[in-house]
């Protein structure tokens, strides 16, 4: 049976040794306990999953089925990174499910963001449960529960998201194989498991993805402004070297317009608000310092490349009195 508890006297993994150690280790107690059975698993391509998926990989190669469920509010690129890197590179038996039709229709004219994510939350497990009935001989499922989970769980922090939530019929046993890891030994090992750099290194990004960053009533073209800025933000701080530096950064488009000028015409467009913070545990945050030229050459950038935007704005408000999301 693989070990369910942190030993207190466990070496924090820091090096490529240590991640080779625990991953020769966790290989062998995967086999054990799946044995020839197969194992399912939601891939989302957050850290967690991925490192779970590619460890899963290593031990039992096509046994393991994943599902990447895109629900149509992931940032530019992801599931076309999660087919190449784990389809293409690493010869996963892989599902991909385009659901952002369902999702965003079930969206539509909903204001209130606690009913966006509920909505975004429930759809998600109900396209996740239909893939898994469709499957035959499914055993486990497996999940990128980490220790940190745990302990919340335990503190009554939060109730531990990973779960399940899934319907009573689908019962399946857990397979958790960086349950004992801290979140910066993940990426360790998921570096040692061949994983590129933006997948392990990746910046915290929140289960309904861009809904809670496109205000209000979500709407396909208001989207597309969020995904396509968030991209030009992604890229620029690539290129000033801050990504890796700034804990989170990220778009927001509000449901309101203001007047602008493009091409000598009068433009009624939306604004684009920019959020860089940096924090230890996302409880308190500071606001980045972005060099004014920076920020300059974003809001030129975003302007002139994202239909339907007119102004930029930086957010300068510290967590609290603002949150790090605006919804
Ligand atoms: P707030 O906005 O509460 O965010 O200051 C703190 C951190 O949590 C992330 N976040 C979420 N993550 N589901 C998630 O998985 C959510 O609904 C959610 N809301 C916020 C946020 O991105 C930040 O890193």
């Amino acid at each position: 049976m693989p070990i369910l508890t942190r030993p207190e006297t466990m070496e924090r993994i820091t090096t490529p040794a240590l991640a080779e150690k625990f991953i020769a280790e966790q290989t062998a107690d995967i086999r054990a306990q799946v044995g020839d059975k197969k194992v399912l698993l939601a891939l989302s391509g957050g850290v967690d999953s991925s490192v779970v998926a590619a460890l899963l990989i290593k031990a039992i190669g096509r046994q393991l089925v994943c599902v990447h469920v895109n629900h149509g509010l992931l940032r530019k690129g992801e599931p076309e990174q999660v087919i190449r890197v784990f389809k293409d590179e690493m010869d996963a038996n892989l599902i991909y499910v385009d659901a952002s039709d369902r999702f965003l229709d079930k969206l539509a004219g909903v204001s209130d963001p606690e009913t966006k994510r509920k909505i975004i939350g429930g759809e998600f497990i109900e396209v996740f449960a239909e893939e898994a009935r469709k499957l035959e001989g499914i055993t486990f499922l497996a999940q990128g529960t980490i220790w940190p989970d745990i302990l919340e769980s335990e503190h009554g922090i939060k109730a531990h998201h990973n779960a399940g939530g899934l319907p009573e019929d689908l019962n399946f046993d857990l397979v958790e194989p960086v349950r004992i890891l801290f979140k910066d030994e993940v990426r360790v090992v998921g570096k040692a498991l061949g994983l590129p750099d933006n997948m392990v290194f990746r910046q915290p990004f929140p289960g309904p993805g861009l809904g809670v960053r496109c205000l209000g009533a979500i709407t396909r073209d208001r989207l597309e402004a969020v995904r396509e800025s968030d991209a030009i933000l992604r890229e620029e701080f690539a290129n000033a070297g801050l990504a890796g530096k700034v804990w989170q950064y990220f778009t927001i488009v509000p449901d309101f317009k203001s007047v602008g000028i493009k091409d000598g015409r009068r433009c009624d467009e939306w604004p684009v608000i920019l959020r860089a913070v940096n924090t230890r545990d996302a409880m308190t945050a500071t606001v980045e310092n972005v060099p004014f030229d920076l920020l300059q050459r974003i809001t030129d950038r975003i302007t002139h490349e994202v239909a339907g935007v007119n102004r930029v704005l930086y957010d300068l408000t510290p967590k609290p009195t603002g949150t790090i999301e605006w919804e």
